[in-house]
């Protein structure tokens, strides 16, 4: 695979030119780039900050402009934004830029934690979308525009929309006809796209692509499913309800004044990358085919929208193929269990795991060997299992109701409460902790997952 284009000028390649130089540093990091005095493996040789010639983040006018010009094209937007704290940076900016302090928003509840920070920073008063559950997986739904539609309706103030397309696992919404919904009152469709930064470049995920249907806001992290390093993200903007220059006033607040350069050098490359994948991701398509066809395979377990299954026996909108969401609903193991007997007996390490699901997350980096690995383990480990006919479903996400004036103190909540990953809160400060939420929060526990507070 071709990471890097052979005609544009690249960061990296200045980055290694000043590294290889005679230029003494004084000034920042640190390190000095003394690789005498730094035996590690760490790319500290190119780790430099913002010192002459290599322009600045958050007044691009050189280099730096190119790699968020280049950004533009490959993503179709009117404008983006390299980030280097992660999706989570370009959504506390995104929320900041459009709202003041007290105003009303709609967000779907499975929102990341970004988001339900972004909302407390500016004291905002929350109206919740409550994506449905799939029957049998327990994952979130699409957010469903008729849903949208009604909070619209009741809260016509509200002064934006912010919902995940794709989500962790997968699950994709009906961008298009969202934004024409929250377009007609003229406020802005944020997507967290956290997940979908290969959305438009890969035939199996593209369905509800957020930039070319009409999202004005949408924030994605390059390092979950790009080949780029971990934290680095991107902002993309369009359209003309947003402020590109409100937006960069935020960014500059949320985001650090030392930007990595070797992030920002990584991320530059994967903008090359993108503009030349097309047979990258195609292969990329072929190994998914191949993999979901060996899943017809299997009896107990199933994988969402792979092998026997399909999108019309759960009703999402669309479903991102890449992610691999195995449902060990119809087993004696739970999702937990299975992401152990992975990793103890096939050296398999997925990204997470809940009671009834565990999800293997692929990029187009993963190779044919690395699916053929996966698929024999599931093969294999479902032929070890029991199947149940009547599963005990793991019980809906609860909807704690917001304290009031007469609520006990000592059962509102004064945190968040989150299992981690998705990293999605179940309580949030102000909401009342009934008994269904705390059986709800135990049984997460008990069955292993990790509850932070
Ligand atoms: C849905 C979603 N949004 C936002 C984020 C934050 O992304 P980042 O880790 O790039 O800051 C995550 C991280 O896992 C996520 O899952």
């Amino acid at each position: 695979m071709k990471i890097m284009s052979d005609n544009s000028k690249k960061l990296f390649e200045e980055l290694l030119k000043y590294s290889q130089s005679d230029m003494y540093p004084f000034h920042m990091p640190g390190h000095k780039r003394n690789m005498d005095f730094l035996p590690y493996k760490l790319p500290f040789d190119i780790d430099i900050t913002e010192i002459y010639g290599f322009d600045n983040l958050h007044d691009a006018q050189g280099i730096l402009k190119n790699s968020n010009d280049k950004a533009r094209r490959a993503f179709g937007s009117k404008y983006s934004y390299m980030l280097v704290g992660g999706s989570t940076c370009g959504i506390l900016s995104a929320v900041s830029s459009i709202v003041k302090s007290g105003d009303e928003i709609i967000i779907a509840r499975n929102c990341h934690k970004s988001v339900y920070n972004a909302c407390t920073l500016n004291s905002l008063d929350v109206h919740f979308i409550y994506p449905k559950q799939d029957n049998e997986s327990r994952v979130c739904m699409s957010v469903d525009t008729d849903s949208v539609k009604a909070l619209l309706e009741k809260y016509p103030f509200s002064k934006a929309v912010v919902i995940t397309s794709p989500t962790y696992e997968g699950v994709i919404s009906d961008i298009k006809s969202i934004s024409d919904i929250v377009h007609s009152y003229n406020i802005p469709l944020i997507v967290d796209n956290a997940h979908g930064a290969h959305q438009r470049f890969c035939r199996l995920s593209r369905e509800g692509e957020p930039i070319e249907n009409g999202a004005d806001i949408v924030i994605s992290s390059l390092h979950k499913t790009l080949p780029a390093l971990t934290q680095t993200a991107v902002a993309n903007l369009q359209g003309d309800i947003v402020k590109q220059d409100l937006f960069e006033k935020k960014l500059s607040v949320f985001e650090t004044s030392s930007p990595s350069y070797v992030l920002m050098s990584s991320m530059d490359m994967c903008f090359d990358f993108l503009m030349h994948c097309e047979n990258a991701f195609e292969e990329y398509c072929v190994r998914l085919a191949s993999f979901s066809q060996k899943m017809t395979s299997l009896e107990k377990l199933s994988v969402l929208c792979h092998g026997g299954d399909s999108i019309g026996k759960h009703g999402f909108f669309g479903f991102d193929k890449g992610k691999i969401v195995i449902v060990t609903t119809h087993t004696n193991i739970s999702g937990i269990q299975l992401t152990e007997i992975l990793r103890e007996n096939y050296h398999i390490e997925l990204e997470m795991a809940y009671p009834s699901y565990a999800v293997a997350m692929t990029s187009v980096c993963d190779s044919e060997q690395g699916f053929d690995r996966l698929a024999f383990a599931l093969t294999e480990i479902d032929k070890s299992l029991e199947y149940v006919v009547t599963p005990k479903c793991f019980p809906d996400i609860p909807k704690p109701e917001k304290a009031n004036k007469n609520t006990d103190k000592a059962d509102v909540s004064d945190k968040y409460v989150y299992a981690y990953p998705p990293g999605v809160p179940i309580v949030i400060p102000g909401e009342v902790i009934d008994t269904e939420t705390r059986n709800y929060i135990e049984k997460l526990k008990k069955a292993g997952v990790e509850v932070t507070r």
